[in-house]
Order: structure tokens, then sequence, then C-alpha cells
């Protein structure tokens, strides 16, 4: 049984990464769902999916790991996230989206609700004593919007204003009301390797030169640069003359640099990849300790730059990516590896991941 009380050192120069024997260990993996998933924002999907009135959009948190069943209604005082899962006997209530729905009434036994989740009537139960309470409303948690992108939480371990409105403040010159999700170009990627290594991996460049000679070509990697805060972090992916860059306004602390890319990541796994033509999102889903789906939804502003400069042939890099990460898994495994150290200058998203990892697996 492997130890779960491990620290990584504030001071990267001298810190040492996460053991290796973590990758691939049942029990740490099990241990992140509580630790880890139930505390932190999962995207849904976005207001255009919910726009019309009496909308119920039923979906799995976090499929094939936490598998929590909620759905978004959409009511008179706005959205609402509630819970999927009948207040008398546990049935799943509503299986696929409706709309003009008045209230939700389960198929099992005709208990019914508001589609804000308040309990309104239930056959049978005439003769039940101390019936009903609060229980037997559906439970409500956390739904924040991040321009037309939803996220919820079942219990949020840090507040959505300071992280996703953080880095909605500093792109706040970009047009996300116009963003739109193009499905044909969204897919999602098996990747034989703990959801851990794919993020880690994400989060620092220094293996674009090596990995990635297509990106490397557009990115001009000797400026490229990582801003660390509390549970997210950004890579700004400074380009080479000529290549697509977004184009900021004067007042901007970022105006002057070109920049091709800005790359979000946000703890645990979300990571928010704005380019000139709109955003790439990548959601990194544990499926087992050594398999992970990667889902690539990508949301268009505007289609005329689509697939040009620091964000053209995603699927190319993507493949790379899941190559190194799978040799990886299979190093990390190995009785002769221990761990490792971290570049000071180029790991500095890494060494924050991991922090955070510890943190929370041993708070
Ligand atoms: S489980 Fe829903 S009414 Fe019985
Ligand atoms: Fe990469």
């Amino acid at each position: 049984m492997i130890n779960h009380n491990f620290s990584i050192d504030e001071d990267i120069t001298q810190a040492t990464t996460l053991p290796g024997a973590l990758y691939s260990s049942p029990s740490f993996f099990e241990k992140t769902k509580d630790a880890i998933f139930t505390k932190c924002w999962h995207f849904v999907t976005d207001t255009d999916e919910v726009r019309v009135d009496g909308t119920i959009f039923p979906f799995v948190m976090s499929q094939g790991f936490l598998n929590e069943p909620l759905m978004i209604t959409r009511t008179d005082e706005g959205l609402k996230c509630i819970s999927n899962v009948c207040t008398h006997r546990g049935n799943i209530l509503v299986a696929t989206k409706q709309q003009n729905c008045k209230g939700i009434t389960c198929c099992y036994h005709g208990k019914r609700f508001d589609l804000d989740g308040c309990f309104k009537s239930m056959p049978g139960f005439e003769e039940a004593k101390n019936f009903p309470t609060e229980a037997d409303n559906l439970p409500q948690i956390s739904l924040k919007e991040f321009g037309k992108l939803l996220f919820t939480s079942i219990k949020p371990a840090f507040s959505f204003e300071k992280s996703f409105g953080r880095i909605l403040n500093r792109l706040d010159f970009l047009p996300h009301q116009n963003l739109k999700h193009y499905p044909e170009l969204s897919r999602d990627y098996l990747v034989k390797a703990n959801w851990m290594l794919y993020c880690e991996n994400y989060l620092e460049g220094f293996h674009i030169p090596f990995v990635h000679p297509g990106l490397n070509a557009t990115i001009d990697f000797g400026n490229y640069e990582y801003e660390i805060d509390k549970y997210f972090n950004l890579q700004i992916g400074i380009v080479k003359d000529g290549e697509e860059t977004f184009e900021i306004p004067e007042k901007h602390q970022d105006f002057g640099k070109k920049v091709g890319a800005y790359y979000y990541w946000i703890f645990p796994n979300i990571m928010l990849n704005f380019y000139p033509w709109g955003l790439s999102i990548n959601i990194v889903n544990p499926l087992e300790k050594e398999l992970t789906k990667v889902k690539f939804l990508t949301y268009v502003w505007d289609e005329s730059k689509f697939d040009k400069g620091a964000g053209s042939g995603l699927d190319k890099v993507e493949r790379e990516d899941e190559e190194i990460v799978e040799r990886v898994q299979l190093g990390v495994k190995s009785r002769l590896y221990k761990k490792g150290r971290y570049s000071p200058t180029m790991e500095k998203g890494t060494h924050h991941f991991h922090r955070l990892i510890a943190d929370f697996l041993t708070e």
C-alpha cells in the first residue's frame, strides 16, 4: 500500500516530483474522487443548449468516474443544477433533454417536483407521518456561467469568481458571447495513461521542441510565458512573425505581445485554450487508473481564422502528446524509477499541479 502522505516542496529549485508509484495505485486513484473531483468545477454544456423555457438537460458529472446524475433546468428565475435522482427510492428521473416542461414526474411511482427541484406531490403517501420534509426536494448544487459556458460543483473547495472569474477579466476583450459549439470538430481521445500524467504534460511547454515539431515552428519558444495563480495557471504562447495573433487592446497588460494562444488550466482537469479563432476546451476524464478520456470541444467565434497558427493541427499535437504520455505511464511504473526534479524555469505549471494534488490529498 502506497503512502498518500507526501508533500511537494514549495521551492521548485529543490523540489522533487510526485512519486512514480502514485500513477498506478488503485487506492490513490479511488481517493482522488472525494479528495479532489467532488470539490472542483466541472464543465457541463453551453447556454445555447438550455435556451428554451422549461428545458431539462440531464447529464452525468464526470462520466465513468464520479458518475453523478444531475440536470440543468430553466425556470422563471433562470438556470438551476439539481440532482437527477428521485428522493423516493432513487430512480433516475430524466433520461433525455426535454423542452417546455412544467415539472418533473418520476416514472417509477409518480413522485412530482417543480423544475427547481421542490417536492410537489406523491401518491400513496396520505398516511405517511412527517411528510414531506426538506429531504423530499431534489438537492441543488452550484451552477456558474463563464460567458456561455456552464460549470457546476458538488462542494467547491475554491471560488468560481476567484478562478474562472479572473480568467474572464483578463480576456474581456474577446467575443465570448459569439462562441458557437462545433460538434463535428469535437471529439474524444482515449489515452492509456493516468489522468495526472496527461495534465502535467500539458502544463509545461518544455517538451514542445522535442515532441511537437509542427507547433514548434509557430511558437517563439524563447518568449513562452508561465503565470501561476492559486487554483489555475496560464501559459502564454508567443508566436513568431507572420503567425495569427490576438488583437489586444492598447490598455491591456498583454498589449504589444504577439500572443497566438492563451493556455489556461484550472485545477484539476480543465483546459481552456483560447486562440484567435475561438476556444478549444479539453476535459481530462479519469476512467481507470491507467486509462483516461480526453474530451476536445471546439467552440468558434471567427471561422475565417480557424485552423491557423498555434491553434492549428490540434489533432496531430494531441496524438503526439498521447504517445509520449503513454510511454511515461510505462516508465513511472518501473521498479527503478522513484521520482524526478523540475526545471525551475519551464516546469512551474507542473510543480503547481503537483503541489495542489499533495494539498488536496493530505488535507
Ligand atoms: S423512485 Fe421515484 S417515485 Fe419511487
Ligand atoms: Fe504537448
